[in-house]
This record gives C-alpha cells, sequence and structure tokens, in this order.
C-alpha cells in the first residue's frame, strides 16, 4: 500500500494460543509487503513433521530446544523488516525472551479467555490442548505466561471486538511511534 511508510524493523507477535498471531501476521505482511516467518511452520518444515509428531515423538523439551534454535538463527542472520510469529509458548525461556526483544518489536496480542477458548475449540493441532478440561489448561498457561508477555512485548493490544485489519493497522501506528521516538 503507497501510504503505509516503511517500518526500519521487524514486528514481532506474541500470545497465548489463538489469539490471532497467523491472522494478523499474514495482514501485517500484506500491508508492509515484508515476509512472514512463522515460528511454527519453520519448525514443522525443518523437523519434517507436525508440531502434534514433535512433542508426541520427541517431547516438549525437544520442541522449546527448536525453538531456542530458531530465534538465535533469527537473530544471528541480522533479520530485519520481517514479521515475526511465534508460537503460544515461546516467552517461557529467559534466552528467547531477550532474543524477541533484540530480533525487533515485541507486541503481546492479548484476548480474554472466553475468545481463546472459542477460537482453539475449533482445531485439535495444539498438543498442549489434547487434554479433558482445554480451558482449564488455558487459565493456567494464560496466567503463568500473562507476566512473561507482559515482560518481553513493547506493546500490548486487547484485541477484543477487532477484527485483524484493525489490529494490524493499530500495530502499525505503534511501531511507527515507537520507530520514530528511538533516536529522539
Ligand atoms: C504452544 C503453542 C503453539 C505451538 C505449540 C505449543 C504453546 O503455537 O507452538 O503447540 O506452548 O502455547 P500457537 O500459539 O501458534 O498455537
Amino acid at each position: 500500500m503507497s501510504d503505509i511508510k516503511k517500518l526500519p524493523e521487524n514486528i514481532v507477535l506474541v500470545g497465548i494460543m489463538g489469539c490471532g498471531k497467523s491472522t494478523v501476521g499474514r495482514e501485517l505482511q500484506v500491508r508492509l509487503g515484508y515476509p512472514l516467518v512463522d515460528m511454527d511452520q519453520e519448525i514443522e518444515r525443518t523437523a519434517g513433521k507436525p508440531i502434534s509428531a514433535i512433542f508426541a515423538e520427541e517431547g516438549e523439551g525437544r520442541f522449546r530446544d527448536m525453538e531456542t534454535r530458531l530465534l538465535r538463527q533469527l537473530d544471528a542472520s541480522d533479520c530485519r523488516r520481517r514479521i515475526v510469529s511465534t508460537g503460544g509458548g515461546v516467552v517461557g525461556r529467559e534466552e528467547n525472551r531477550r532474543l524477541l526483544r533484540s530480533l525487533g518489536y515485541v507486541v503481546w496480542l492479548d484476548a480474554p479467555l472466553s475468545v481463546i477458548l472459542e477460537r482453539t475449540g475449533k482445531t485439535r493441532h495444539r498438543p498442549l490442548l489434547q487434554t479433558a478440561d482445554p480451558e482449564a489448561k488455558l487459565r493456567e498457561l494464560l496466567e503463568t505466561r500473562g507476566p512473561l508477555y507482559q515482560e518481553t512485548a513493547h506493546l500490548k493490544l486487547d484485541t477484543s471486538g477487532l477484527d485483524s485489519g484493525e489490529i494490524a493497522a493499530g500495530i502499525l501506528e505503534c511501531a511507527r511511534y515507537f520507530f520514530s521516538h528511538r533516536h529522539a
């Protein structure tokens, strides 16, 4: 789009499963014309199998190692002008949180539990929610990860009642403000 001023850095999306990172990531990709790095997809591509199979065959710890390795690679490659969409648990490790902030402008897409439940209930590909009580699991994850998203993000956006276009527009405005005042 011609009226979109280019941003000098990456935009990194974090938040719980089902908060809209992938959808908003694609919206930002279209608006900015930057490549989208979807970390879950990238890990599946490298591993040659879906995340559910990585969890089942190698365990969650291996998956977390893959996330950290990918973040290190992105950081070392001097990756710029990209949209990075992360998996919901990426903030669990201190090193990851540092790498995420080093990569660019980190946006926490927040949404109420009811919205997350509705969205995640439609799919079955998330291993952590294959439990008798997905609501309790999500509640627990939101509680433990909330402070970590908060600590990592430059911007927290409550996405309630907004469509992906409105969310992307909000992110771009805030990011432009951030980058134009950063060296002031
Ligand atoms: C996870 C979230 C998933 C995926 C994996 C673990 C988590 O990504 O990385 O299933 O720990 O919350 P999304 O947040 O994109 O669903």
